[in-house]
């Protein structure tokens, strides 16, 4: 087997880098260590693995993949992927401000507003694509900027170099959500962000069967610390969840491309329905953020479809009940296609004022679309539409 090398492309990292042939048996695929701790060779001599919490060569081996597709200097992977979040402001203290994209997850909001407030920290939340609006948002005390590279659920798209170069300006770290982007689109530390996280829940395992986060950095001091706070507080991703992140990271580019193929055929289906008043996708020409996520992620546009209907919210939930394809759940970036109503459900923890002023209306309908055919797709989706009445 060769070593690795560094002009290799990310498909061929996803599947060689960090899954070396097992030197005791030559197995292809690296065997999954259970073992929780390390027989040392003397009290207090410590070897490169002591106690799993510590380190555990199946987590090594992902976090080496990652790192060498992220172009980072290490990877942490987390027991999920607000684990991961949380870690990160971790590095805060007492009195510092977060800086936040508008368009964010609410898992990560309610972590920002009911778990970070009570820490002392400052949380405001601002359009990251309005790079005046956030210049004018940076505080002294400003010390994390938090966005998401394609947002959620508008799938607004953040110029990332502009922001890390307004982040480094004020001392602040940049940290991005790459979920819904992955490593196969965008790599933002390759455009000066500081940290790059996912919720590996879901186009890393891609199959709807863990659940887990990772965090990635490029510079190993920040690594250390972030390492000291994993250690410390001890949210670690189990060996066979790291396993099966390794497994499906193999497949990544193919089922992103497919997917982001997939997902823009129907949303330029749905941009002609005649029950449809808006479409967001970033890959149609009147997103807002069109021309951005053209320069950042090459021609794919990712596999999120967010769409408005001429429908009320019972309306709205008729149509996510009555597909069968498309499985009504939270949750994404799978190989199954997933349907569900920001409102009610990813967004439920957003307050009614921040879900009204941030457009998450009522008659938004998000999609993730998966590796079924699009025929399929467009078929179920339209008796879907039929069976609410629209
Ligand atoms: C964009 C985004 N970030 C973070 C998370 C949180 O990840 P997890 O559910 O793995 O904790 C999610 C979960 O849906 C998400 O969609």
């Amino acid at each position: 087997m060769a070593e690795p090398s560094s002009d290799w492309s990310l498909r061929t990292r996803c599947i060689h880098v960090g899954n070396e042939i097992d030197p005791a048996t030559g197995a292809v695929v690296p065997p999954i260590h259970l073992a929780s701790t390390f027989r040392q060779q003397r009290a207090g001599e410590w070897g490169e693995y002591d106690y799993s919490r510590s380190g555990n060569p199946t987590r090594t081996a992902l976090q080496t993949t990652l790192a060498s597709i992220e172009g980072g200097c290490g990877a942490l992977a987390f027991g999920s992927g607000m684990a991961a979040i949380h870690a990160v402001t971790m590095l805060l203290q007492t009195g510092d401000h977060l800086l936040a994209g508008s368009d964010l997850y609410g898992g990560a909001y309610r972590l920002f507003h009911q778990i970070c407030d009570r820490a002392g920290l400052g949380v405001s939340l601002v359009d990251m694509t309005d790079l005046d609006a956030v210049a004018a948002a940076i505080r002294p005390e400003t010390k994390l900027i938090w966005a998401e590279s394609i947002g959620n659920p508008r799938l607004s798209i953040p110029n990332l170099p502009e922001l890390a170069r307004l982040a480094g300006q004020c001392g602040a770290w940049l940290g991005v959500d790459n979920t819904f982007g992955t490593p196969a689109l965008i790599r933002p530390l390759e455009l000066g962000v500081d940290i790059v996280m996912h919720s590996a829940t879901k186009y890393l395992g891609g199959h709807s069967d863990l659940v887990g986060g990772t965090l990635a950095v490029a510079d190993p001091e920040l690594y250390r610390r972030l390492y000291f706070i994993q250690n410390a507080t001890g949210a670690i991703l189990d060996p066979f969840s790291c396993f099966l992140v390794s497994r499906g990271l193999k497949t990544l580019d193919l089922r992103v491309r497919a997917q982001s193929q997939t997902a823009l055929a129907l949303a330029l289906w749905l941009q002609e329905h005649p029950r449809v008043e808006r479409v967001m996708y970033p890959g149609l020409s009147d997103h807002p953020g069109h021309a951005m996520a053209t320069q950042l992620m090459g021609g794919h546009y990712g596999g999120m479809v967010t769409f408005q209907i001429a429908g009320d919210l019972a309306q709205t939930a008729k149509v996510c009940e009555a597909t069968r394809l498309f499985h009504l759940a939270v949750s994404l970036g799978a190989v199954e296609s997933l349907i569900e109503q920001p409102a009610t459900m990813s967004h439920a923890s957003y307050g009614a004022a921040d879900r009204a002023r941030f457009g998450i209306t009522d008659g938004l309908i998000r999609l993730s679309v998966g590796l079924e055919s699009f025929d399929d797709l467009r078929n179920d989706l339209q008796a879907a539409f039929t069976a609410a009445g629209l």
